[in-house]
């Protein structure tokens, strides 16, 4: 059903399917590796020169606002017609036609099974650009199904946690220029602080001060929109709306830890979180209807870091896409005693880890919630 919804769309399709860059950015990972100081050199002169991130636009979001206007501050720095093709583009290059006819006959009962203030947002943005709400809900599920990522939650030797994550997406070319840092602002003070793209109302990375971080990776495991469609209206949660619920309600560690891991999901997904105190790591393997695996940090028996790609943590990573042993060379390469947030940022900036799908690099630690740093990548 998918791939005949696909199909029929494709021949006329600019972008192409999400599916297949997917697949070609598989395909592109390379299978031998130069040695470590080589590519920590390689990236580092990438950092400097070629890449030169920048940092994204940073905006306060006020929940005080109504869930329908509170958006609106934000779309005004964009250009309403630039912004209207970009999102339509995405809804063209991620949502097969089947999906779309459906969800455009259905959408008034949609509405009603999706959750506040989710689905307020979304309709206030739709309306101030003149989209229909069908097509702006499919928007907000549009990117759940095709994220590559890369996180990482570690430990120093004195106990500190940090957390990193590199987001990376076949349509980056769009993406890169909807990226933006947002702080959720209670009574004039920070909440949480996400980075996502505007029109979309989730997190995929976010942070509640002196609480917890978390991220999510995407955990495919096809048949992707059929799932979803049946999830939605058993009122499942999609999956960066539960890590903005997560941070606007859970007061500690261990309760964004349980509430990620036992609320019904759409997808499967991996879901990254860091505390503030020692042994606060834990990379939570979901199943939609709970986990299937929760994998602490360990230190005292020294597993002092986890990394997550897309890939079950118990089996080895494909060779095809390789992006964890990479990784876990180069934490090994920096020791514990040297991890630091900027050293952090150097380890996902190593090929493959960092590569050309790679939107955005975030890095953070809820201890220090003023560090929390996003860097737009592969700009140049
Ligand atoms: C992204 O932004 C840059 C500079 O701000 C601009 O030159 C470029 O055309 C934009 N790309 C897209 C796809 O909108
Ligand atoms: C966001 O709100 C905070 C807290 O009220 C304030 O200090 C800051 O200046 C605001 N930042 C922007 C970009 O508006
Ligand atoms: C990283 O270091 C650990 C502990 O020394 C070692 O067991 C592991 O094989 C190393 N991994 C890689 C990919 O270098
Ligand atoms: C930390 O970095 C320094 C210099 O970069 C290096 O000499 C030292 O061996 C590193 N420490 C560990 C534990 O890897
Ligand atoms: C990444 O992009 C660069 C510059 O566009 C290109 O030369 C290189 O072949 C690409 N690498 C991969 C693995 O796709």
């Amino acid at each position: 059903m998918k791939a005949l919804g696909r199909e029929a769309r494709m021949p006329g399709a600019v972008g192409g399917s999400s599916r297949v860059a997917a697949r070609a950015m598989r395909a592109e990972a390379p299978g031998a590796r130069p040695a470590l100081a080589l590519l920590l050199l390689l990236a580092g002169a990438r950092v400097s020169a070629a890449d030169s991130p920048t940092a994204p636009p940073l905006f306060n979001v006020s929940l005080d606002a109504a869930p329908e206007l509170r958006w609106l501050p934000v779309l005004r720095h964009f250009d309403k017609d630039l912004l209207r093709a970009a999102l339509a583009q995405i809804v063209w290059d991620n949502v097969p036609e089947w999906v779309l006819t459906l969800i455009r006959k259905a959408v008034w009962e949609l509405e009603f099974f999706l959750p506040q203030p989710f689905i307020d947002e979304i309709r206030g943005m739709c309306d101030a650009l003149d989209f229909s709400l069908g097509d702006c809900i499919l928007l907000n599920l549009a990117y759940e199904s095709t994220a590559f990522c890369t996180s990482i939650v570690a430990q120093d030797s004195r106990g500190h946690i940090y957390h990193g994550r590199n987001l990376d997406y076949a349509f980056g070319r769009i993406l890169r220029n909807l990226t933006v840092d947002v702080q959720f602002l209670k009574n004039g003070k920070i909440a949480y602080t996400g980075t996502t793209f505007v029109g979309y109302v989730g997190l995929w990375t976010g942070q509640s001060p002196h609480k917890f971080t978390v991220s999510g990776d995407e955990r495919d495991k096809g048949w992707w929109w059929e799932n979803v469609i049946a999830a939605l209206f058993q009122r499942h949660s999609p999956i960066s709306w539960l890590i903005r619920t997560t941070l606007s309600e859970s007061e500690s560690f261990e309760a964004a830890v349980y509430k990620l891991a036992k609320t019904p999901l759409i997808a499967d997904v991996y879901y990254i979180v860091g505390g503030t105190t020692p042994r606060e790591g834990v990379v939570i393997t979901r199943n939609r209807r709970g986990p299937a695996d929760i994998w602490p940090l360990d230190p005292l028996n020294g597993a002092w870091f986890r990394v997550e790609t897309n890939y079950d943590h118990w089996k080895p990573a494909p060779k095809k896409d390789d992006r964890r042993t990479p990784a876990i060379k180069a934490l090994n390469a920096t020791g514990q005693a040297n991890l630091t947030l900027e050293t952090l940022f150097q380890v996902l900036s190593v090929f493959p880890v960092y590569n050309n799908y790679t939107i955005y690099t975030t890095v953070m630690s809820a201890a220090s919630p003023d560090k929390y740093m996003t860097r737009i990548r592969n700009l140049g």
